[in-house]
């Protein structure tokens, strides 16, 4: 799909958006006491998740607007064109079908001859056929024993869905078996990764969708070493076949870093890196929780991106939120957007987000080379609550910068267990979630000077107490934090990325912007090693750092 992007700042929407913002004047308080439906209106639902976008700055006239927009700029036209697989990944010249990998067996779905809801199946199958061998212990080492930890060896979007994934469905994981997740090249992660393990129970999956990065491959290799002189005993083949296993879509250079073919499993090049939990990429995590509730997992996902596709655009989550998220990163100035799990196991989630939201839209291009005409791409952060409260919410209090912020919360808590305070029994997930809807009435409706003197505070201090409120923010809750809560957290972020992306006509699937970095690295490994025509063309900063080095490396 060439078409060329449309301009945002041209459209009829985006003049009147404009307007609206030069004299926005939000009045969190007052729209509410004025309208007792504005919450009942702003609530959605989308599958098992509530979505209450009430406690956003944005009036009915600013989500007319913005919705025009969406229609000005044609996001349902490319969501449809991506969905049927057109190359709307225009540098790279792909597909862009990471909806495809979760869909239902039976599905249709025809590129360049092929079913691919046939082909992700398949692979799907090999997958779950090993994930239930290892967690059986029908796969055995090469000494005969079964494996009792799996080292996910991946980078990038080889390595945030997986670890993020393990680590929010903790209460699902396999009790005998432990995921670890090695990235880094800082020698430092292999070390502290294989420490205390034992190579005879351990199994390596190198996940790399190129099968080329650098990281990767150093890692992978390190591992094999660690193996193989671990079990001099064992035949060298042998032990790489019942300890190595591979994911990605280079099956040949697979094969020449000597892993049984059979013991690979592919995906393809319409799989974007930071797209690719739902693929085979996931292998570690269906280990982890079994293809059952693999399969959960990618139901979650799919039910979001029926929403995305069936939802009319007024009651649509994802666009909602994308163009919510335009509204304040364009028109309302916010350079960063918080997201704030109510949820200790999703941790790694704001990690995750990163990669998912940064590396898609952090571009200065449109999809056909011209120069953007607005800001793109917010810069994504987050720690779980209540540690952030404790840290950093400060800021978004009190401070001078607009940050809208996402809080997440489950109903249930992942582990139960209760204080006993003076004698009552206290439901700690209850002081938790105490907390969640503090913080978002806090930042919302804020304390008035007023507010504060009533309360005898000393007149110096009235100013430094008061909240100014009208601070945005969206509320996300839903049952549990089961792996289809999660695909469909996944998948709704994904999506709402996607929005974003084509409000601003670029192309949210490459990513170009980390390769300059990557060559460069190589270029320096020479200099770190004394060669004096490596080091003498270099900038005169990296010379002087590169002879720090030099100097202190014992
Ligand atoms: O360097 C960025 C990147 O290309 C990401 O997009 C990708 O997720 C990561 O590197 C890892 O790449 P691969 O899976 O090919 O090893």
């Amino acid at each position: 799909m060439s078409r060329r992007p449309v301009d945002p700042t041209t459209t009829p929407a985006w003049s009147r958006l404009r307007a609206l913002a030069d004299t926005f004047s939000p009045d969190l308080r007052g729209w509410f006491a004025a309208d007792p439906s504005r919450v009942e209106r702003l609530t959605f639902d989308i599958a098992d998740l509530r979505v209450d976008l009430s406690k956003n700055l944005i009036t009915d006239d600013v989500t007319e607007q913005l919705l025009g927009l969406a229609g000005a700029v044609g996001v349902a036209e490319r969501r449809d064109a991506m969905l049927r697989g057109e190359h709307i990944n225009v540098t790279e010249d792909r597909a862009v079908l990471h909806t495809a990998l979760r869909r239902p067996a039976g599905d249709e779905l025809q590129l360049e001859g092929s079913n691919v809801v046939d082909d992700v199946h398949e692979v799907l199958a090999r997958v779950y056929a090993f994930a239930d061998d290892v967690r059986t212990g029908t796969w055995t080492g090469a000494t005969g024993e079964r494996i009792r930890t799996v080292v996910n060896i991946g980078i990038g979007g080889s390595d945030l869905g997986p670890v993020m994934a393990y680590e929010a469905l903790a209460p699902f994981h396999h009790p005998e078996i432990e995921c670890r997740f090695l990235s880094n090249i800082d020698p430092t992660d292999a070390a502290q990764t294989l420490a205390g393990l034992d190579p005879a129970s351990t199994l390596f999956i190198v996940s790399s969708k190129t099968f080329g990065t650098l990281e990767t491959l150093t890692n992978a290799r390190l591992c094999r070493s660690w193996l193989l002189e671990a079990l001099s005993d064992a035949d060298a083949d042998d032990a790489v076949r019942r300890h190595f296993v591979a994911v990605s879509t280079a099956l040949d250079k697979v094969a020449d870093f000597g892993i049984d073919p059979a013991n690979a499993f592919g995906f393809w090049d319409w799989v974007g890196g930071r797209y690719s939990i739902d693929s085979a990429i996931g292998t570690s995590l269906a280990v982890a929780i079994g293809p059952e509730r693999f399969a959960e997992f990618l139901d979650g996902m799919h039910a979001v991106d029926t929403h995305f596709v069936h939802t009319p655009p007024e009651r649509n989550v994802p666009l909602l939120m994308g163009l919510l998220n335009v509204w304040y990163a364009d028109l309302l100035g916010a350079q960063t957007h918080a997201v704030l799990p109510y949820a200790q196991l999703l941790h790694r989630f704001p990690a995750y987000l990163q990669q998912l939201t940064m590396e898609s839209n952090g571009k200065q291009v449109r999809w056909d080379g011209a120069a953007v005409t607005t800001e793109t791409g917010e810069i994504f952060w987050g720690e779980p609550g209540t540690n952030g409260q404790h840290a950093f919410y400060q800021l978004i209090h009190q401070g001078t910068r607009l940050i809208p912020a996402d809080f997440i919360a489950m109903a249930n808590p992942s582990f139960a267990l209760t204080d006993k305070v003076d004698g009552r029994e206290v439901d700690v997930h209850e002081l938790f979630l105490a907390n969640f809807l503090a913080q978002t009435r806090a930042l919302a409706f804020g304390k008035t000077a007023d507010e504060v003197r009533a309360e005898g505070v000393a007149d110096h201090q009235v100013a430094a107490r008061t909240f100014p409120g009208n601070r945005p923010s969206t509320s996300i809750m839903a049952p549990e934090l089961t792996p289809s809560v999660l695909g469909q957290l996944v998948a709704l972020y994904e999506h709402i990325t996607f929005v974003q992306g084509v409000v601003w006509g670029i192309d949210s699937f490459d990513q170009w912007g980390v390769e300059l970095g990557k060559k460069l690295a190589q270029e320096l490994v020479p200099a770190l090693g004394g060669d004096e025509d490596a080091i003498a063309a270099q900038d005169a900063s990296t010379r002087s750092l590169l002879a720090y080095y030099r100097e202190h490396r014992r």
